[in-house]
């Protein structure tokens, strides 16, 4: 039987299409047959289980529990909604959205946080989910029919490569994904060309507080699993500030000691010029 490769061997292409198949199950995820409990604060368990996404995971009741201890408004939510969340935060929490805003979602999965945006910023202002994975889109749009959300719009791209007008938007959020970017800094630098001057950054992401071992670092499930591929708090900021960002900050983070659940915020200056 072949070898199964390590990640280090492997194209960032053939990265993203594990990344891929691995969200396209979860997508598939239903509240009736659910996965078992992944990263997901608070929940308890920062280690992905062998072969499994990020994200919750658990019955629908555990689902909303946890996602009501985080701060998201779940009463009155399609199980569809909710199902196959996969997020390690609420950036929506930090954002402070208006009304009239347009906001981005990098990685916006079954489109709970594009939801939860589009009730901020109301009929005047609009959000867009932006996702690499077929079957999460198709959910996504199903979803935006059955909430009757006619301000928010899902499309098919890459977080590298923004399918996304320069200077547009005004707040990015972004909710356990871009550690499953191979290539974080192409992330941040289309953020930084999308964002208007003056507009912001929030991130619920997986940052490492100590570096992992080779042998996990290695294994392709920990990779999609959201662990493999997050680096140190430290090298994810300094990343975010060398593409222009400024007042980078961790707001709050949620540890075991080997990795944390963070959130992060940051702004494009004012004064930017392309
Ligand atoms: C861990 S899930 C989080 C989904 C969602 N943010 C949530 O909180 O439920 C990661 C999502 O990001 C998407 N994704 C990962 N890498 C991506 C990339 N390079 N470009 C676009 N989408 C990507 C996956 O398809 C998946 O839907």
């Amino acid at each position: 039987m072949a070898r199964t490769k390590r990640v280090s061997e492997m194209s960032h292409e053939e990265i993203k299409s594990e990344v891929k198949k691995t969200y396209a199950s979860v997508a598939k995820r239903t509240s009736a047959q659910p996965a078992k409990s992944g990263c997901c604060e608070p929940s308890g368990a920062t280690t992905p289980i062998e072969g499994e996404s990020c994200g919750c995971g658990g019955s629908g009741t555990q689902i909303r529990l946890i996602l009501g201890a985080m701060g998201y408004p779940v009463r009155g939510l399609p199980d569809s909604v909710i199902e196959s969340f996969a997020g390690c935060g609420n950036p929506v929490a930090i954002a402070d959205l208006k009304d009239g805003e347009t906001v981005l979602d990098l990685g916006s999965g079954a489109g709970l946080d594009v939801f939860m945006a589009a009730k901020k910023v109301g009929e005047t202002g609009r959000v867009i989910g932006v996702d690499m994975t077929p079957e999460m889109l198709e959910k996504a749009r199903a979803n935006a029919k059955k909430m009757g959300a006619s301000n928010v719009e899902f499309r098919q791209g890459d977080i590298e490569r923004l399918p996304i007008q320069d200077d547009s938007v005004d707040a990015i959020i972004s909710n356990c994904v871009i550690n499953l970017a191979p290539d974080k800094s192409k992330v941040f630098r289309e953020s930084y060309r999308v964002l208007r001057p003056g507009g912001r950054m929030m991130i619920s992401d997986i940052v490492l507080e100590k570096p992992l071992t080779e042998e996990a670092r290695e294994e392709v499930a920990n990779y999609t699993g959201c662990l493999g591929g997050a680096i140190l708090e430290a090298d994810y900021l300094a990343l975010m500030r060398e593409v222009g960002f400024e007042d980078v900050k961790v707001v709050s983070k949620w540890s075991d000691g080997q990795s944390a659940s963070a959130k992060i915020r940051a702004v494009k200056p004012k004064s930017a010029k392309d």
